[in-house]
């Protein structure tokens, strides 16, 4: 059975038409990266093919026509966010470059000894390590807000965190191990109270629900393109304009500056403040397509979709004996992890892999949350537009065939 507003949706998507050791493809791990539709593969062809140039830098027709044609994926990406302007849309290399910028420039011009940075529990390891190279770096101390059993933030306990020292506060809009949708308004409203930063990783966020930076009052939000059903390379940092302006560059280079003298240097106005070099050209051509691809699908399709997608996993996964799922949450997005009782998580994911079913094993880059459940690793389904109910029908079988092995 095809879900109504994604009917057909699979056969745009030329990967799904694969075999894997003799099964179908059925692939489910979309929260590490997703596979292609064939609009953005094609104009991703069309751009190496017929349009390539270097952007910023040519009077010639072609670059002014790339130039062009990045800028008005700029202004695609400003108004799928609702950002203020289309000058807080900085290009990066992903959300772990994104993250890695802001932190690197808040501890250069922002934050000092003594300071708080505020995470929580489920961050992936891209929205930790950086913090914790800039708290050594400036002697910030980094407090961690925990979770409860079923996977959301614990608002007490994150409200009694924030205090008048903390000066950075950065969560996951989407967690890619427990599928937590976290109530980012809320954060948001309580790290303000005390004019924190506020930082939100959207590597899971940005395929999955409406973004609305405007209404969401982050003054950062990230993501990648290709967990969006874009290419990888490409990401995007969205940042508050009078941040940017205030705060220093992160890497220097081509572009990024005004003029550039022996004695010195003074840099450009954001967003070619944060853009350093010849930026990924064909990748934020395929960023465009890719969001446009979302665009068409459209919000309300896509999340009735998911919603029920996920209900359906969830209870096919409650008939099977001896799982336990981890991550319960209030709401829940497109990652189901498990794990099965007597059979490690890569046992799990190799005997699936036979039957042509692929999932992400092991820690997903969130070994702080595994010690959180007490777990090595899990088996980790994660849904992107394409997958269907049979995909599901297809990973319960293949995990019977586990049971039965391990039985
Ligand atoms: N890319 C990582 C994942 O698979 C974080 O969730």
């Amino acid at each position: 059975m095809e879900q109504g507003g994604v009917a057909g949706i699979r056969n745009q998507f030329p990967v799904l038409g694969r075999q894997v050791n003799d099964h179908p493809l059925v692939y489910l791990d979309s929260g590490a990266t997703t596979q292609k539709p064939r609009r953005v593969i094609d104009r991703m062809t069309q751009c190496l093919t017929r349009d390539y140039a270097t952007v910023h830098r040519g009077v010639y027709s072609m670059s002014q026509e790339s130039t062009e044609a990045c800028e008005r994926v700029r202004h695609l990406v400003a108004s799928f966010v609702n950002a203020r302007s289309v000058n807080e849309v900085v290009f990066t290399s992903g959300t772990t470059e994104s993250l890695n910028l802001i932190a690197t420039i808040l501890g250069r011009g922002y934050l000092k000894s003594g300071d708080e940075i505020l995470i929580t529990q489920m961050e992936h390891h891209a929205n930790i390590v950086p913090w914790q190279e800039v708290a050594k770096s400036v002697g910030a101390r980094l407090k961690v807000a925990p979770i409860d059993s079923s996977g959301d933030i614990r608002l007490d306990e994150f409200n009694s965190l924030v205090t008048d020292t903390t000066k950075v506060v950065a969560f996951t809009h989407v967690s890619n191990v427990l599928g937590t949708v976290n109530p980012v308004e809320d954060l948001v409203r309580i790290a303000k109270n005390v004019g924190a930063i506020v930082v939100v990783d959207g590597a899971q966020g940005i395929a999955h629900r409406p973004v609305d930076v405007r209404k969401m009052g982050c003054d950062f939000y990230c993501f990648s393109a290709h967990k969006a059903y874009g290419p990888t390379g490409v990401g995007v940092l969205v940042g508050r304009y009078d941040l940017l302006t205030q705060l220093p560059p992160y890497k220097f280079g081509g572009d990024m500056i005004e003029t550039v003298t022996f004695d010195g240097s003074t840099y450009a106005l954001p967003p070619a403040k944060f853009e350093a070099g010849t930026p990924p050209i064909v990748e934020i051509i395929g960023l465009g397509e890719a969001i446009q691809f979302l665009i068409d699908v459209g919000w309300h399709a896509l999340l009735a979709h998911e919603h029920q997608l996920i209900s359906y996993l969830m209870n096919q996964l409650s008939t099977i004996p001896g799982i336990q799922l981890i991550g319960t949450p209030r709401e829940k997005s497109a990652a189901v992890s498990f794990v099965m009782s007597g059979v490690h998580p890569h046992d799990v994911g190799t005997i699936l892999d036979q039957e042509g079913v692929a999932v992400r094993v092991g820690h997903h880059c969130a070994q702080p949350l595994m010690g959180v459940y007490n777990v090595p690793a899990t088996i980790r389904a994660s849904l992107g537009v394409y997958n269907n109910y049979q995909d599901i029908d297809r990973l319960i079988e293949a995990l019977l065939t586990v049971r039965k092995y391990f039985s």
